[in-house]
């Protein structure tokens, strides 16, 4: 049957109303199975309006230039001492910031995200990034917290494992402190070529972002008094 006839045919069936009388039925299980959802997410505070009440939420307004800067950065494999992954290498936007792979693959790998991504695996599931500013405490076990019990407040100081412990307590938000991690991370990011600790990881990643006039420029933009 050509194309055209197929089109009258659907029509037909459309104008005798026969699947709307199916389409009905289901409108009418989704409308109840809508109503139970939308219940339990009024009773676990979930508004559906997070953007309108991000600045709240936040205690300030958006800064877009200090969020375009975190966004470079968070792209950015400049921050791998190999230059072969960057956050976004596992925490993908096209899966909301979480991943595909089963287990995260780090360093080594093909220079894909998603499905096709190869090479070496670390030991866990890259997590959704989404809302995590608001995390009292992050990662899969909770090991990195802020000891007030809130991720805006650093008085009581952030725990971290060893090596670093309080050392990151002077950054102003636990979301803030939490990216200094995992660049340093050997099989997330840094690779096992480089020599030297966690500070001297940090202080190349630095040193390349001095170097390079862009970020400079972006950083001057932000943070210049
Ligand atoms: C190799 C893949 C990989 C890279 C690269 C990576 N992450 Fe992750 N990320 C993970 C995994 C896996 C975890 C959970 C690990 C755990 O619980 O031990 C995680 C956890 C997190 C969490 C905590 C989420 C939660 O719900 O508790 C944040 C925030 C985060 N990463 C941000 C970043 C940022 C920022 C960068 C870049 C500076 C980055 N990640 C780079 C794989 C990665």
């Amino acid at each position: 049957m050509r194309a055209k006839s197929w089109f009258i045919v659907c029509l037909g069936m459309l104008l005798a109303g026969s699947p709307w009388t199916g389409l009905s039925s289901l409108a009418r299980g989704e409308g109840e199975l809508d109503r139970r959802l939308a219940r339990m997410l009024k009773e676990a505070e979930f508004t559906g309006r997070m953007e309108s009440e991000l600045a709240d939420r936040l205690g300030r307004e958006v800064d877009d230039e200090l969020a375009d800067l975190g966004r470079f950065l968070f792209f950015d494999r400049l921050l791998g001492m190999k230059l072969d992954n960057a956050c976004a290498g596992c925490h993908s936007p096209v899966s909301g910031f979480g991943d595909t792979q089963s287990i995260a693959i780090g360093i080594d790998n093909n220079n894909l995200v998603g499905p096709n991504r190869t090479g070496p695996r670390n030991q866990r599931r890259t997590p959704m990034v989404l809302n995590t500013a608001f995390y009292p405490a992050l990662m899969w076990n909770s090991r990195f917290f802020a000891n007030s019990g809130d991720p805006f407040d650093n008085s009581l100081g952030f725990t971290f494992p060893q090596p670093d412990g309080a050392t990151l307590s002077y950054l102003p938000h636990l979301l803030t402190a939490q990216a200094f991690i995992p660049p340093t991370e050997r099989n997330k990011m840094a690779g096992f070529e480089f020599a030297g600790d966690n500070d001297d990881i940090r202080s190349e990643v630095v040193s390349r972002l001095n170097s390079t006039p862009s970020y400079r420029r972006l950083f001057r933009n932000v943070f210049a008094l």
